[in-house]
């Protein structure tokens, strides 16, 4: 299926792997939305295209009325990459509640709020595509990962139950699941534990633009195929 003049709207495109499957879409031809906090980055990614191709808008996702302004671009929406996210790695007994809280609420309550909103939009449309950008999280459990896995179990469920809801109203729901990337979602974990845990990793981490070609994939098949999951890993990460 060609991405040519699809209306994409991509939270978290002001970096890492939303910025890079940003890029991708914009460059199959798809008129890109692109959402993060930072308007500064949001323009360095829209300048690289002809003008109005990449449109920006920038905000919270946990600010209710950003979210409001979202819910208003639902109905002009063919897709929805659902990417933003937030990570910090520590010990289980040493993460905070305020830790918690910004993990649960960004990750889970922002997502499923945007979703919801998205999805009500694309029912009255009778067609879209939502791809959930999940993780490896989603399905095991690491070391000084807790909170962040559950809320990636947590994605993945929603996701999984969406899927299951919306699918007679012509949606389809991808989730797409990679294992570590090299982004800059792990800047504020810098508890020796975790140092020393990612030093001893022996595989090179995924880049952005592997897991944005996945996201690719998902959106150009066939109208009657429906890329339900699919998990990235690095090379020797198994
Ligand atoms: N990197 C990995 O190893 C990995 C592996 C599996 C899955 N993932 C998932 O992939 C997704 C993208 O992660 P990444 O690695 O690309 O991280 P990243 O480089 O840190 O990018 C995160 C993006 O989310 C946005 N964001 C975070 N909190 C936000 C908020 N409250 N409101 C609006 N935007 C917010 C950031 O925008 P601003 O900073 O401009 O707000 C940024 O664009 C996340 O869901 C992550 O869990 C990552």
């Amino acid at each position: 299926m060609s991405l040519q003049g699809k209306t994409i709207l991509i939270t978290g495109a002001s970096a890492g792997i939303g910025r890079a499957t940003a890029v991708q879409l914009a460059q199959q031809g798809a008129q890109i939305i692109a959402l993060g906090r930072r308007q500064n980055a949001l323009d360095a990614l829209a300048v690289q295209f002809p003008a109005g191709q990449v449109r920006t808008m920038a905000g919270d996702l946990n600010d209710e009325t950003f979210v409001q302004r979202i819910d208003a671009l639902a109905p002009e929406l063919d897709v929805f990459v659902n990417n933003a996210g937030v990570l910090r790695y520590a010990p289980i007994l040493e993460l905070t509640p305020e830790d918690c809280q910004w993990m649960f609420q960004t990750n889970v309550l922002a997502s499923l709020r945007v979703t919801q909103g998205i999805a009500r939009g694309m029912v009255g449309n009778k067609r879209g595509h939502i791809v959930f950008m999940s993780s490896i999280a989603a399905r095991e459990v690491y070391r000084l990962a807790s909170v962040y896995c559950a809320t990636k179990h947590a994605l993945s469920a929603l996701a999984r139950s969406l899927r299951l809801e919306l699918q007679s109203h012509g949606i389809k729901v991808t989730e797409v699941a990679p294992g570590m990337v090299d982004t800059d979602i792990r800047t504020g974990s810098d508890h020796p534990d975790v140092i020393a845990s990612v030093g001893t990793r022996k595989f090179k981490a995924l880049t952005a633009d592997e897991v944005a070609q996945a996201v690719v994939y998902a959106l150009s098949a066939a109208p009657n195929c429906c890329p339900d999951l699919i998990e990235l890993r690095p090379q020797g990460a198994a």
